[in-house]
């Protein structure tokens, strides 16, 4: 019940081609022997499918990265100058929050519109934020915290209309949700690997799109145009020095075919269920308070809820180890999100958070278990 950290288990073709990728060898990019040229080749391949999970026509400017840190951190540093002005949100990851709170000492505005109670947020309230200056609309799609899904399409249309780009954190809903760039006005999108697209951790992507102009932020070796001493911003390998993490990749592709075998919207309605089950159980318990949307349709699958009198990381404890339940409780890297909940002073929240390969059956053993938890909060 924390896939909201990290999908696990993973489905077993992710296992078997990190393994074989690992065996097989060879560094891509890095020679013309046959060994280096077919991971070359399989690097190709999983940036092929990522490009058509997320509608970008050039597979070239599918980044690769270490995580979803990475790559938001590759694309505000990558993108912004001093004097660019930045609307985001009151409640982002600190995967977002910081490298923005970093650049704003190097110049660049930063507007947070609040969030609602419930981590949604209101699209004339960005609309109100955006000035001529606005450079870009950076935001998460799903919370990490309430689950609250942001308005993609809107966000897409209003830096349209700006001359802004948007970058969408899509670390809670890259593999279950539609996030085809071109069609929802995503300029940049970034996501970690090893949750909903269920690769290994230890990997990330940003995706591009062919608009955007982005300087490289590390330098290093890029197997092209040796002889330069300047970093070639060259896609992709100009925004990826220093050798590939290939078994993690071609895990992460074996995960992106899963999805698209299974088919994302068929992943997206049976994780939708377990949140409606999980939200309408978890509701029913005695001095159990959730937070986020009322819907699971306006909501990804973090569903976040303290007890009342209970600590939430004795809440996390208890399940753990009597239960067997894996969740997590605290701030979630995302004080913003538990400001707007009320839930700051008591510590944070306890956060559940089914994924693809949950049943409903362990929704009522969860639910259950929680029962038995908050029923000794009076002693
Ligand atoms: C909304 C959001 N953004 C960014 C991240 C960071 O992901 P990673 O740890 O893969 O860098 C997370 C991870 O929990 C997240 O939930």
């Amino acid at each position: 019940m924390d896939h909201a950290a990290t999908s696990h288990p993973k489905p077993e073709a992710v296992y078997e081609q990190a393994d074989a990728a690992l065996r097989a060898g060879g560094n891509p990019g890095r020679g013309g022997h046959r060994l280096a040229l077919a991971a070359g080749r399989r690097i190709m391949t999983a940036r092929e499918a990522i490009a058509g999970l997320f509608g970008l026509s050039d597979a070239g400017r599918v980044l690769f990265t270490g995580s979803a840190t990475d790559s938001l951190n590759l694309a505000l540093k990558g993108l912004l100058q001093p004097g660019d002005h930045v609307v985001t949100s009151s409640a982002e990851h600190n995967a977002l929050r910081r490298p923005l709170a970093a650049l704003t000492k190097q110049g660049v505005l930063v507007t947070r519109v609040p969030v609602r109670s419930d981590g949604s947020i209101d699209p004339a309230a960005v609309q109100a934020a955006v000035t001529p200056r606005t450079r870009l609309i950076a935001m998460a799609h799903g919370c990490n915290v309430t689950g609250a899904l942001r308005p993609v399409a809107d966000l897409g249309e209003l830096a349209r209309r700006a001359g802004a780009l948007l970058l969408v954190d899509a670390a809670q809903t890259a593999g279950t949700h539609d996030l085809n760039m071109e069609r929802l006005g995503i300029h940049l999108l970034a996501a970690p690997g090893h949750k909903g697209l269920l690769g290994p951790q230890g990997t990330g992507i940003l995706c591009v799109a062919p608009v955007v102009d982005l300087r490289p932020v590390r330098e290093g070796g890029t197997g092209s145009r040796s002889s330069q001493e300047e970093q070639p911003a060259l896609f992709p390998e100009g925004f990826e020095s220093g050798t590939l993490n290939t078994p993690g990749i071609c895990g992460l592709h074996a995960g992106v075919n899963y999805l698209l075998e299974q088919g994302i919207d068929r992943i997206r309605r049976h994780e939708e269920q377990l949140t409606a089950h999980l939200l309408k159980g978890l509701r029913q318990i005695p001095g159990v308070s959730v937070y986020g949307p009322d819907s699971a349709a306006d909501r990804s699958t973090p569903v976040a809820f303290t007890v009342a009198g209970l600590d939430p990381a004795d809440v996390e404890e208890a399940l753990d180890e009597e239960y067997g339940v894996a969740g997590r409780a605290g701030l979630h890297c995302n004080p913003g999100a538990h400001a707007a909940m009320g839930t700051l002073s008591v510590g944070g929240a306890m956060r559940l958070s089914p994924g693809y390969c949950t049943t409903a059956e362990e929704i009522e053993a969860v639910i259950a278990a929680v029962e038995k938890v908050a029923s000794r909060r009076d002693g």
